[in-house]
């Protein structure tokens, strides 16, 4: 199903036009992938990145698409707050995609509580700070969509990553972010979880089955969801999964 999904990427996700999207962690793969597919739809994007150089890069390349795009460069170790102000300030933001994610392995004994804490910063602590930034706004104006993408790593009805704490443990705040922020919604505005599944890039590795644009396609489901579609709930392969 995801495979046909992503071969029928050249077809726009359907609702993305003339909206604000607001990606964190542009410069990744499964956020590029996401990041052309809303340029494609016709959405206009406020892309985050730390590497200055690179989002403007990735700016240009959406720029020649037609795409309004405004860059918000940031490291979200220790500057999420400023990035999350940032993204808020560029506009009303319709859809928040929060992909930015950092991997440490190791379990709980052999990595370091600061690793853990560094990771929790850039794996949920971000997330937490955009949708602070932009939740307001979409209460108020009543329609939203905010994504954050998650693991299975950090289900603990799949069994929790054993094998890597800081990014179980990241990965379960951003789930449990998830379902307060969806809690703290109002009107039609949907606050969603997802895993992208094993994808290849930086993070996945060349060995993993995925494409970037099959990783990105439950994102993109969710951020253009119906009225009537589902909140708080953590998804994979557009099936809900457990938290
Ligand atoms: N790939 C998989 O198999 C897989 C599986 C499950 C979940 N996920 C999740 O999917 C999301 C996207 O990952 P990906 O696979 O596309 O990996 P990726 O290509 O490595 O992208 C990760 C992105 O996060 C950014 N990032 C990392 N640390 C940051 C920091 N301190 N400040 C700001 N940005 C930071 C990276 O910035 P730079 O470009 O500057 O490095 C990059 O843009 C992550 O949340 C990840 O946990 C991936």
């Amino acid at each position: 199903m995801i495979a046909d999904a992503a071969r029928s990427r050249d077809i726009p996700y359907e609702g993305l036009s003339g909206r604000r999207v607001a990606v964190t962690g542009a410069t990744g793969g499964i956020a590029g992938a996401i990041c052309a597919a809303a340029a494609a739809g016709g959405a206009s994007l406020v892309i985050h990145g730390r590497d200055a150089k690179a989002l403007d890069r990735l700016a240009a390349t959406l720029s020649k698409t037609g795409a309004e795009v405004q860059t918000v460069p940031g490291d979200l170790a220790d500057e999420a707050r400023d990035v999350a102000e940032m993204i808020a300030a560029a506009g009303p933001v319709d859809v928040l995609i929060n992909t930015a994610g950092v991997y440490t392995p190791g379990t709980l004994l052999s990595v370091d509580v600061d690793t853990i804490c560094q990771d929790f910063d850039v794996n949920a602590a971000s997330a937490i700070a955009t949708m602070q930034a932009v939740l307001p706004g979409m209460n108020a104006r009543g329609r939203g969509r905010i994504v954050n993408v998650s693991s299975g790593g950090g289900s603990f009805g799949e069994g929790l990553a054993t094998g890597h704490a800081a990014y179980a443990i990241s990965k379960a705040a951003l789930n449990a972010a998830t379902v307060l922020g969806a809690a703290s919604a109002r009107g039609d505005v949907k606050v969603n979880a997802m895993c992208p599944g094993w994808v290849r890039t930086r993070m996945g590795g060349q060995g993993a089955p995925r494409s970037p644009e099959e990783g990105a396609d439950t994102a993109l489901w969710l951020a253009t969801l119906p009225a009537d579609g589902p909140s708080g709930r953590f998804f994979r392969d557009r099936r809900a999964i457990p938290w």
